[in-house]
């Protein structure tokens, strides 16, 4: 029986390599399993269908229940050989599977969501500035924060600050951000931080002295309550999750001005390329159903030298672009998103 179960996968593989719409249909009416993996290299009949192209292909055998986010044993997945192979109709198809099944997700996984802060270990543990004020790590040298990411701040800052005025940060870390804020002169700053010994640095270095900076003591969620209206918002935390930054975007639309920009660290999905493209059109779709348009920058980024990475236990970014979020409110004739969101 599993002889037959898996001579039957790999003639699937093979028909949907050749793009063979009528055989693939038939053998998935006969029950082969659409998300049959051969187990010497994790190759799906969907990677199959990717890798060359066959985009009809790749809808049938997503209908019949083959996973969009399904690795083979290089760790990609049907998303990534498309994008290889330029195929973009098949790209376009994954990815709106992708986004579909994460909203859905999204939605389940809210249900049973604990009322736990998600970083709450790492608020409770100690951090430490190490190379000169370069990294902040925890307690387990994960980095917090690095000064790679200098470029990135810079460019937020420009982009938050391209319209004067008040400005938020959420997360201070080391400052790269908030310095390059300084650098722009706003009207007013505000920076939220939870972390006591990051609250301790930002007073040793005398951020808290500086004329137009506001310092608020606390995490976001306590505190965002008690806070005015910003021209720039930029949010950058540690340790939390996507569901945090939608919590986040959900109140953070009462604190946006009309005609104001807001940005955030897109560091979701950083380890593969498709489910980092999938979360971007993820956040994209749900701050369309709040009325904002979101585009992205693409800027090159090169970390692949181990030397930056030394010492450090999570290697949180492996893309070579970074892709930096304008997120402005959608004005009224610029046309309606056509993003479903079946969470809703
Ligand atoms: C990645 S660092 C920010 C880096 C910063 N953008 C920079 O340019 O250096 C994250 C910061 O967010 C702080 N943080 C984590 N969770 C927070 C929360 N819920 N509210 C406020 N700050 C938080 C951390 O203590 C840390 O200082």
């Amino acid at each position: 029986m599993a002889e037959h179960d898996s001579q039957q996968g790999h003639r699937l593989i093979r028909f949907a390599e050749q793009g063979d719409q009528q055989q693939v249909e038939a053998l998935l009416r006969s029950r082969v399993d659409a998300a049959y993996q051969d187990p010497s290299d994790g190759r799906s009949a969907l990677i199959a269908a990717a890798s060359e192209g066959h985009a009809a292909v790749v809808k049938t055998l997503l209908a019949a229940g083959a996973p969009w986010n399904a690795f083979d044993r290089q760790a990609n997945c049907a998303g990534d050989y498309a994008l290889a192979g330029q195929h973009e109709d098949c790209v376009e198809v994954l990815l709106n599977a992708g986004v579909q099944a994460e909203l859905i997700l999204g939605a389940i996984e809210r249900k049973a969501r604990s009322a736990q802060p998600s970083n709450s270990s790492y608020l409770e543990q100690r951090v430490q500035y190490l190379k000169e004020g370069a990294q902040l790590v925890d307690e387990e040298s994960q980095g917090v924060m690095m000064a790679w990411e200098g470029p990135l701040m810079q460019a937020h800052a420009k982009a938050i600050c391209s319209g004067g005025g008040d400005v938020l940060n959420v997360g201070f870390g080391l400052g790269l951000v908030d310095m390059a804020i300084q650098s722009k002169n706003p009207r007013s700053h505000t920076i939220i931080e939870a972390h006591p010994d990051v609250l301790r640095k930002m007073r040793e270095d005398g951020w808290e002295d500086k004329p137009n900076v506001h310092v608020v003591h606390g995490r976001w969620q306590d505190v965002i309550s008690q806070l005015g209206q910003y021209d720039g918002i930029f949010f950058d935390t540690f340790g939390e999750d996507y569901e945090d930054l939608r919590e986040f975007q959900h109140q953070m639309i009462h604190l946006l001005r009309p005609g104001g920009l807001y940005s955030y660290f897109n560091g979701l999905s950083a380890d593969n390329a498709f489910f980092h493209m999938v979360s971007c059109e993820v956040v994209k779709c749900e701050l369309a159903a709040k009325g904002l348009s979101t585009s992205f920058i693409p800027l090159p980024i090169n970390v692949a030298d181990p030397a930056i990475w030394q010492d450090i236990l999570n290697k949180y970014w492996q893309l070579d672009t970074y892709l930096l979020p304008i997120v402005q409110w959608t004005s009224i004739d610029s046309g309606v998103t056509d993003c479903k969101d079946p969470s809703s």
